[in-house]
């Protein structure tokens, strides 16, 4: 299917045609992100309609969507609460600026949050994405530093193989090799710990893998080599997504805890997919008994209807702002959609469709089953691990000797064109978290797909 045959008139689109809908008469001018475009716009997968646990492409094809979009739709999609309130808004009050002006919603939101989060991270700052999240952590860890007189904590300290968004300050703590490649060294002052993936020791580990904890203590090394007081934060990702799904090794984060507490380091947790229901609580930090000093979110906060992201922060870092005069601003930061009445009415029904239906409590009561569906694939041809905690799974195939890459590419267009099933591929991972609406029979029907998908991948 080219850009030139996307007319309903063509037969394709049928289902499009039907909702009455636009086709572009070209796909040129839209630059697609993280996607090769030419390769894309050959052969497109346009969705076009969702509703619960399923798309349709533009064809009416039903398509089972094994993501949750893309580690967002928590909920399932077109949730009529969340519908209705995004509707209800948008003709009530359609923006509000939040300097030094508001509106009440984003003040009950965040109460709301703040009951949701763990120990004592009660304030809420509001971004529109999970990137603007992760600066935003990381500027308000170095004004911490600053307002409690340790200015000279300006150092950052990331992981190899982590995502933490797009921004200069993401990429920077981020361990994508990609991003250093296209756009140059970033911040300055930034380390990196090792990684934690190790296939060889923890292979098919089910749940958090038994070998690693000892990396934790790479932390204590870099931070004696810079001397532990130029260090602002570590950044982590409990478990890493978008790097092809990577878990901490048992005991692994309560010892970066141990260690940033001895050197009064701020610890944040990126939490952009492992918040909001994805591993059997609210957030990850709960499911793993450790609390970090800030947390950062976005994605699964509004169900993915409405750009929103948050920063959640402990009292004790809110406390070291409030010292100044009543009249001085005290985080010079912020989003003109900061606190955007429309992510906030969205948030707020997302958050009761969650409680509503106990959807927190969908990746305890499915993960054994969970668990179960997804390693009967090991054994299957090229499969060299399977990962899995809550409900995110990962299967990684060894790369073709010619194309790392390709062949996870392949089994994630087979699963989509032959299987009608939406996979993430990263790499040569198929990463899966599927929203939390689902039932046993659709996690039968991924692994089923899946198995027949990879039988058939060279
Ligand atoms: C851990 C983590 N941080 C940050 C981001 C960036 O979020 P966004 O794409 O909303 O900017 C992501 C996206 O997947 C993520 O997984």
């Amino acid at each position: 299917m080219s850009a030139d045959s996307l007319s309903p008139n063509a037969g394709y689109a049928a289902h499009y045609a039907e909702l009455g809908a636009q086709m572009p008469a070209s796909m040129e001018a839209f630059w697609m992100p993280f996607t090769a475009n030419k390769a894309f716009k050959a052969k497109p997968r346009l969705l076009a309609s969702a509703s619960g646990m399923h798309y349709k492409d533009v064809e009416g094809r039903e398509i089972l969507d094994a993501c949750a979009g893309l580690w967002c739709v928590n909920a399932g999609h077109a949730r009529p609460r969340i519908v209705e309130a995004i509707k209800q808004q948008i003709g009530t009050l359609d923006f509000a600026p939040n300097f030094s002006m508001s509106s009440p919603l984003p003040f009950v939101l965040a109460e709301r949050l703040a009951a949701l989060t763990p120990g004592k991270l009660n304030h809420v700052f509001y971004t529109n994405s999970g990137s603007e999240s992760v600066d935003s952590a990381l500027k308000i860890a170095l004004a911490y530093h600053r307002a409690r007189g340790e200015g000279q904590r300006t150092r950052l300290i990331g992981r190899e193989k982590a995502y933490h968004g797009v921004g200069f300050g993401g990429i920077a703590v981020g361990g994508l090799p990609n991003n250093r490649k296209w756009f140059g060294p970033g911040l300055p002052g930034v380390d990196h710990l090792r990684h934690t993936l190790d296939i060889e020791r923890n292979g098919f580990s089910q749940g958090l893998p038994p070998h690693g904890v000892e990396w934790a203590d790479e932390l204590e090394r870099v931070i004696t080599l810079h001397d532990p007081s130029t260090i602002a934060a570590v950044i982590v990702e409990p478990i890493s997504g978008s790097a092809g799904v990577i878990l901490p090794p048992d005991g692994y984060l309560k010892r970066i805890r141990e260690i940033c507490t001895k050197h009064g380091i701020v610890l944040i947790f990126d939490e952009v997919i492992t918040g909001f229901g994805r591993v059997g609580k609210a957030f990850a930090s709960q499911r793993f008994g450790v609390t970090p000093d800030i947390i950062t979110a976005a994605k699964g906060i509004t169900n993915g209807c409405v750009p929103m992201g948050a920063v959640f922060v402990s009292e004790d870092i809110f406390d070291a702002f409030t010292h100044g005069p009543d009249s001085a601003i005290d985080l010079f930061h912020g989003y003109t959609y900061s606190g955007h009445p429309l992510a906030c009415a969205a948030a707020l029904a997302t958050l009761d469709t969650y409680a509503e239906e106990q959807l927190f409590e969908k990746a305890i009561d499915l993960g054994d089953y969970w668990q179960q569906g997804l390693h009967s694939l090991k054994g299957l041809p090229n499969v060299i691990d399977i990962r899995n905690f809550g409900l995110i799974g990962a299967i990684e195939f060894a790369p073709r000797a010619d194309a790392p890459g390709a062949r996870g590419f392949e089994v994630f267009r087979r699963a989509f064109e032959d299987g009608q099933m939406l996979t993430r591929v990263t790499g040569d991972v198929i990463a899966l978290s599927p929203p939390l609406i689902l039932e046993k029979e659709h996690i039968d029907r991924i692994f089923n797909v899946l198995g027949d998908v990879i039988r058939a991948t060279a």
